[in-house]
């Protein structure tokens, strides 16, 4: 069994106490264009997963003195990076997670690097480790991520945890992308049959996205920068989740009446804003459901790595009780 089904019962309960009061729950209705979507506010699911992963860490630490951590790898300086394991930290903090920094100068060789994952790897008080991505450009990626523990592997990215995911035993998942789950979850959305695209390619969103999803029965269409007529595939689309990376690209006249839409990308304007990926105001006249740019995926993400931590943590009592 998946050990983040372990969550399941809380996520039922919780989502019916937030559909009531906050979140319409997806019915098969078709919109007009005077309809405006609903708002998926990841802000409030995410506030409850955070709730229960504080209970869960409290509840580790009681009855099996185990102090659920996460160790995040900082390489350089990058500024948005910088900000991310920031709020990774605080996010930690206030669920009750240990959460320990290692900022790493740039000038790091990859040598060092896996050094420290080595000594983390062995270390029974962490259970989490994530090494912030992108990298600097000398350090190998790949090689990086494969020296993680796959146990230990909270991001999701190393090739057995990607492996478990394509086989259908996911253990270690994506954060994004399975927070992207947990949303179409919580506003009831049954995606058997249903047609979903995925804009963009990479490892951390569009390739897990498109396996979770597939595991849930959709009909899956992964585009990229090189795809022949993006618009007529997403018009065609009953679910759109836009990861490519750039601003504002997708448009409001490319969205199916009443498909739900996923913006999971995060750019800050040149005048202070945040915005998406997504044209959100055309896109909100015919979408019946969208997740807004900031307050939708990215404080998901933030929660699903708790959830994972929490899961890490797990593997590592099960692993001592079978030694
Ligand atoms: N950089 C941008 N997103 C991510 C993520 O989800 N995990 C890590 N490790 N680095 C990132």
């Amino acid at each position: 069994m998946h050990l983040s089904s372990f969550f399941m019962k809380g996520r039922t309960v919780n989502r019916k106490t937030f559909a009531k009061k906050r979140t319409v729950k997806y019915t098969e209705k078709t919109m007009n264009s005077t309809n405006k979507a609903s708002i998926i506010n990841g802000k409030e699911i995410a506030l409850a997963a955070r709730e229960r992963v504080k209970a869960e860490a409290a509840s580790l630490r009681s009855k099996h003195g185990v102090d659920p951590a996460l160790v995040v790898v900082l390489v350089g300086t990058n500024p948005a990076s910088k900000v991310y394991v920031r709020n990774k930290g605080k996010a930690c903090e206030e669920a009750g997670v240990r959460s320990i920094q290692h900022d790493l100068p740039e000038e790091t060789t990859q040598a060092e690097l896996l050094l420290l994952i080595a000594r983390l790897n062995a270390d029974p008080q962490v259970h989490g480790i994530l090494v912030q991505l992108p990298l600097p450009g000398h350090i190998d990626e790949h090689i990086v991520l494969e020296a993680i523990s796959p146990r230990k592997d909270v991001d999701g990215f190393h090739p057995y945890n990607m492996g478990r995911l394509v086989a259908g035993t996911p253990q270690l998942v994506p954060c994004t992308p399975y927070g992207v789950m947990r949303m179409l979850e919580f506003i009831g959305y049954d995606l058997t049959g249903k047609d979903a695209v995925i804009i963009g390619r990479s490892n951390i969103v569009g390739k897990p996205m498109a396996l979770m999803l597939l595991h849930k029965s959709a009909t899956v269409t992964i585009c990229h920068s090189k795809t022949k007529d993006l618009p007529a595939k997403v018009r065609a689309a009953d679910l759109v989740v836009a990861a490519i990376g750039r601003e504002q690209f997708v448009k409001g006249g490319w969205i199916k009446p009443g498909a739900v839409v996923i913006d999971v990308g995060i750019n800050r304007t040149t005048s202070g804003g945040l915005v998406g990926e997504v044209h959100f105001d055309a896109a909100s006249q015919r979408a019946s459901f969208i997740t807004p740019v900031p307050g939708g995926v990215g404080p998901m993400t933030i929660a699903m790595l708790l959830e994972n931590t929490i899961t890490a943590a797990r593997l590592a009592i099960g692993h001592k009780a079978k030694a």
